[in-house]
């Protein structure tokens, strides 16, 4: 059978490691998708230094059209971020009726009823399953491990930015501007790292969760957003104190009255689970009505754990290539256009 090929859009810090990952564990990857899958293509804006991380058998191009132009390309990833360029390229390849995978949680909570819509029109999977969490599988959790369950709420920490910042301050003083710098260096923060400490990055997660365990589109406008920014040394270190660690919490739960989307600096008693929960690391927390709660931890960004979802979306959909696409269940597991008077609450 021909190998599945992938071209990958933007050779950053996920794109490097979704090849090393494509690379160093192919014969896997290959087993467990069961069709042959090889990286075939990669565009960078710096092309040389894709072709250093990429290899010489892969065809570099500074391009990205040419990758969702491209016949040969099956299955398109998108890791060059924001919603300008990407959205083209991302719609451009579903119109082409190329399969997408993506790890951008801006442009699908932002555009994502539109993609979605697109998709299924076109018959295309979009799977991103790195947009949440990085290389916490908490997209399949919810999807597929809680089907049987009416989900009641989901809360947790969903910034790894954020939360290396308020661990490294609590732990060691040190100073807001200095991790931040650090955290870029590490290739956590977004290009835009206001995303990341103003909370719009945790509310865009929030948003793809709450659209995937309600059943309802994507509203990343009606979330409430409140970032790390304005917090002191001196605040968490009174927190402390008081025998409470601040933590940046995304929150979305269903009442009677509609559902809630909110992120926010939260105090948690010091011996709760996610209170300790450091560094980079995320953790979600996820009550279903028959399992009760569930909690979900691992490493939040970084290049390889954001890799190892990115990579899991591409055996994912190399697997859903060979059924039958009549009876193929959409990404989303629901119509974007449906459920539209579902009500989120204002803050
Ligand atoms: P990077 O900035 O490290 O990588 C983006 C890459 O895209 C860069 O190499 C850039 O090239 C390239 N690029 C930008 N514009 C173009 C273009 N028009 N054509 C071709 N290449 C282009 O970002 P990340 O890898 O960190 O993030 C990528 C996506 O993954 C984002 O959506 C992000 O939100 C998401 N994500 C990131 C995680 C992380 O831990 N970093 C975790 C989970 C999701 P150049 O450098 O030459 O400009
Ligand atoms: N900037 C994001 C974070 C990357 O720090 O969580 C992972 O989505």
């Amino acid at each position: 059978m021909k190998p599945i090929n992938i071209g990958v859009m933007g050779v950053g810090t996920v794109g490097g490691g979704t090849a090393q990952v494509l690379r160093n564990n192919a014969e896997e990857i290959s087993r467990r998708a069961g069709r042959a899958i090889r990286l075939f293509m990669a565009a960078n804006r710096d092309v040389e230094r894709a072709r250093e991380v990429c290899g010489d058998d892969v065809t570099v191009v500074d391009d990205a059209f040419a990758i969702v132009n491209h016949p040969e390309v099956d299955i398109v990833v998108e890791l060059i971020g924001g919603d300008t360029i990407a959205k083209e390229l991302v719609l451009k390849a579903i119109e082409n009726g190329k399969h997408v995978v993506t790890a951008n949680k801006k442009l699908l909570a932002v555009h994502g009823n539109e993609i979605f819509a697109r998709a299924q029109e076109k018959g295309v999977m979009v799977a991103f399953e790195a947009a949440v969490a990085g290389g916490i599988p908490i997209i399949k959790a919810l999807r597929e491990g809680l089907s049987a369950n009416h989900i009641e709420w989901i809360a947790g920490i969903i910034n790894g930015t954020s939360n290396f910042i308020l661990t490294e301050m609590r732990e060691k003083g040190s100073n807001f501007a200095d991790v931040l710098a650090e955290a870029q260096r590490l290739g956590y923060a977004e290009a835009d790292p206001t995303f990341d400490v103003e909370g719009h990055d945790a509310g865009h997660k929030l948003t793809i969760m709450a659209s995937i365990a309600f059943g309802i589109p994507m509203q990343f406008d009606k979330c409430y957003l409140e970032g790390i920014s304005q917090l002191t040394a001196k605040d968490i270190k009174y927190a402390e104190e008081l025998g409470y660690r601040v933590k940046l919490i995304g929150l979305t739960r269903r009442t009677d009255a509609g559902i809630e989307l909110r992120v926010h600096p939260t105090l948690i008693p010091e011996k709760r689970l996610i209170a300790n929960v450091n560094g980079v690391m995320n953790a979600v927390l996820a009550k279903g009505d028959a399992v009760g709660p569930t909690l979900y931890y691992g490493a939040g960004a970084g290049a390889l754990p954001t890799a190892s979802a990115v990579v899991a979306d591409i055996v994912d959909v190399t697997r859903l290539l060979t059924s039958d696409p009549e009876h193929r269940v959409p990404h989303l597991a629901f119509q974007p256009d449906q459920l539209k008077d579902l009500r989120i609450l204002p803050i």
